[in-house]
């Protein structure tokens, strides 16, 4: 019970690694803020967590849209009256295309929701946990944040954008007592990346992907979560300003 009576926020937690971190923060006892642009799975997501005898409640979200981004934080603060827990997860894959085929309309898309809604989000959540004198931040990255991607410079671009906040922030506030880190996931299935359906559209596919991992296959999403469950308790109450993959050996 690492969370018990924590006020835990969870972007993208409608679907995939965020609905699991949903479900996991709430089993050790968390109180969890879900947040989604997708209204219909976040509310799945809390009705799942009041049949386990949690507690959740919803709050729609478009993280790349600051006035919404506020008033998710508002809202927190006028309901719980803290934040110690914020999971910056929500994201996009983004459009598959080399750089010359890239729409601008694309590019800006996948870096509104993926940087820019992780800049709103700890630019929110920064001056409650100020007050509070201390918290906890986890951003979502991805291995992409480290190394590059082809066909999908907007979305590695963006996750690069993610660990250069994650540093930055956790620099700037670590005297606070607040600390700031990302992670890193690789494949993991989820509906975001599902490999049958990737097989669909391009047979062999999922196999050439996994050859390229160390431990030769894709993570599942409780992998990703575990790691959340670490960084964000006072276990980790050293580490700051890193971003950590967990990612079979990938980046090895
Ligand atoms: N699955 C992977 O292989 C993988 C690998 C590396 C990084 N990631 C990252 O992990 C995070 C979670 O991915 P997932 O695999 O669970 O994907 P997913 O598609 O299952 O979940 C993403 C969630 O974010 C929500 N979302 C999308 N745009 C939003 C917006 N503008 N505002 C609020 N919510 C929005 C979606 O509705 C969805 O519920 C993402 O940031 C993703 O980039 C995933």
């Amino acid at each position: 019970m690492r969370y018990k009576n924590k006020i835990v926020l969870i972007t993208g937690s409608g679907s995939g690694i965020g609905k699991a971190a949903a479900l996991a923060f709430s089993k050790e006892g968390g109180k969890i803020i879900v947040s989604d642009i997708n209204e219909d799975n976040g509310l799945k997501t809390v009705s799942e967590i009041i049949k386990n005898k949690g507690e959740a409640y919803f709050f729609k979200a478009d993280v790349s849209n600051f006035g919404m981004v506020k008033n998710l934080m508002d809202f927190i603060i006028k309901k719980y009256g803290k934040l110690d827990v914020a999971i910056n997860n929500a994201g996009v894959g983004g459009d598959f295309a080399k750089i010359t085929d890239l729409s601008i309309e694309s590019w800006d898309n996948t870096m509104s929701i993926n940087s820019s809604g992780v800049f709103y989000c700890i630019k929110t959540q920064i001056p409650i946990m100020l007050k509070q004198g201390k918290g906890v931040i986890l951003n979502t990255s991805s291995v992409a944040g480290i190394r590059g991607l082809p066909n999908a410079t907007a979305y590695s671009a963006s996750k690069h954008a993610v660990i250069g906040i994650t540093k930055t922030a956790a620099m700037e506030y670590a005297k606070n007592n607040i600390r700031i880190n990302a992670i890193c996931p690789v494949f993991t299935i989820s509906p975001m990346f599902d490999p049958e359906a990737m097989d669909k559209l391009k047979e062999g596919i999922s196999e050439k992907l996994k050859a390229n991992v160390p431990m030769k296959r894709f993570a599942n999403v409780m992998e990703q979560v575990n790691t959340m469950l670490w960084l964000c308790s006072d276990e980790a109450s050293f580490i700051t300003g890193q971003a950590i993959s967990v990612d079979g050996g990938l980046t090895a």
